[in-house]
């Protein structure tokens, strides 16, 4: 991206103009041209960009090259496509810079399943993980850790992973990411964690959730003695307004890729998400869990490259490696991250430093990348096997939720008792979750939350008769 001054009027296409880089893809390299523009403000709020047939001209792409560029950075937030006047640098789409700001218990673990098709929706494939690449990564990393690195130390996790994180969640997840503000965790829930004692530290006490929603993080937010409000969610994402109007301290979000709904938060809610952020100085927690794995096109990038001052994202290899595992990430803004680094000393020493070190060369190596390849080819599969099976069997049913992670949503018909199915299910085998459980205030109507990570193609397919025939006979009961 050709650096030209900060004066400019409008977006001339010298303006975005990258300095092409044949190892890389060129629409990668314009979408991230184009958002590091309008985050450094070089492509001012409200100004217009080049219509996409100019622009290709310019750049001697295809037009359809840059109309998904546009497309990508409008779902993001970032530009504002306007019927007849082209696209536009959404207003404020740049950070606000040197103005961020300062700083029930759970019930039973449920026990894991040793028969019958589970539809655990946050479950993936666990036969995907990548042994072998694991095994060669963990030996790397046994062979290149000098001894004196395996004392007490570190406690913001491997610095060969931080930075391996930062690069990665740039080039994949469109975030603002340094290495310094990059901080290992056990896992998204330890994230949310210190997330949580960050809101009490700032003197907050209670923090928004989509509702439905993740009841894990609820939970955690309970156990750290806050308190958690429920906020509505559709398919565009949690209602900005229904937030603001409850006036929480924090809000946790899942914007790629909303858990059970599986929405998207729309453009629009991200500009309003991220202006009610900065106006009320609260803190915003991105829980970006699963979105590698989108399958109809590339996932929308983080709202925290949007808006890195009130933003946190956090990150797990839970859903693309494995749960066991137990490593996730958070970055932060720079001022909160020495925070979220002593709460990780405080709660258990740091992290197990020689996976650290593992991930971190898988990460660098390329085999990351070419593992979450691979399962997306999986899922993508499994998700029409099981959407296939339900129009055979249930004609005319709705399913929720975009193309994209481990679960959908399957309406039930109107009247039906969600619970009764559920149980009429697990009777035969089959288990599967009501949408009523992952509801706290703001129900929705009957419907069944299906995982298809774990299960075979075969077993999905069993499972959806079963799920039918348990609907099936709940209408005549
Ligand atoms: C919405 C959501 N966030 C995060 C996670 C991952 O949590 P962890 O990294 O603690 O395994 C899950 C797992 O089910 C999830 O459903």
């Amino acid at each position: 991206m050709a650096k030209t001054g900060s004066t400019l009027p409008t977006s001339s296409p010298e303006l975005l103009l990258p300095h092409w880089d044949p190892e890389q893809p060129r629409r990668a390299q314009l979408e991230a041209g184009l958002r590091d523009s309008i985050r450094d403000g070089r492509l001012r709020p409200n100004s217009r960009l080049p219509s996409s047939r100019a622009l290709a001209l310019e750049l001697g792409v295809s037009r359809r090259l840059v109309v998904e560029v546009y497309e990508q950075l409008a779902a993001e937030g970032y530009v504002l496509p306007q019927r007849g006047s082209g696209t536009r640098v959404a207003p404020r789409a740049q950070p606000v810079g040197a103005g961020s700001p300062s700083g029930a218990l759970a019930p039973e673990p449920i026990p894991a399943l040793v028969s019958g098709i589970d539809l655990f929706p946050g479950a993936p494939d666990l036969s995907l993980f990548p042994r072998r690449a694991w095994g060669r990564a963990l030996r790397q990393a046994l062979a290149e850790l000098p001894d004196a690195r395996l004392g007490y130390g570190e406690f913001a996790g491997t610095t060969e992973l931080r930075v391996a994180l930062a690069e990665h969640l740039g080039r994949v997840r469109a975030a603002a990411a340094e290495p310094e503000r990059v901080v290992v965790t056990a896992g998204y829930q330890q994230g949310l964690r210190l997330f949580c004692q960050l809101v009490q530290g700032r003197g907050g006490r209670r923090i928004a959730v989509e509702d439905p929603g993740y009841p894990v993080a609820g939970w955690t937010i309970e156990s750290e003695g806050l308190e958690v409000v429920p906020v509505p969610i559709d398919d565009d994402g949690i209602d900005v307004d229904a937030l603001a109007a409850v006036a929480p301290d924090a809000v946790v979000i899942t914007p790629a890729h909303s858990l059970p709904l599986g929405a998207v938060l729309a453009p629009s809610r991200r500009r309003q998400l991220v202006a009610w952020a900065r106006e009320h100085r609260a803190l915003v927690l991105e829980d970006d869990y699963d979105a590698e794995l989108r399958y109809d096109r590339g996932p929308a990038g983080t709202l925290q490259g949007l808006a890195p001052d009130v933003v946190i994202l956090a990150g797990t290899a839970s859903k693309t490696l494995a749960p066991a595992l137990r490593l996730g990430w958070l970055l932060l803004p720079a001022e909160l991250a020495p925070i979220a680094i002593f709460g990780r000393t405080m709660a258990d020493g740091g992290g197990p430093r020689i996976e650290e070190r593992a991930l971190a060369e898988l990460i660098a190596s390329g085999g990351f990348d070419r593992h979450v390849r691979a399962c997306r080819q999986r899922y993508r599969c499994k998700r029409a096997v099981l959407l296939e099976a339900i129009a055979a069997e249930l004609p005319g049913a709705r399913v929720r939720g975009i193309a994209a992670g481990l679960h959908v949503v399957l309406e039930l018909p109107s009247g039906s008792d969600e619970e009764a199915v559920v149980a009429a299910a697990a009777a035969a085998g089959v288990h599967a979750q009501g949408l009523g459980a992952f509801t706290r205030q703001h129900r929705q109507p009957p419907a069944l939350v299906l995982g298809y990570g774990l299960p075979g193609e075969r077993e999905l397919r069993q499972a959806v008769a079963v799920l039918a025939s348990a609907a099936r006979a709940d209408r005549v009961s």
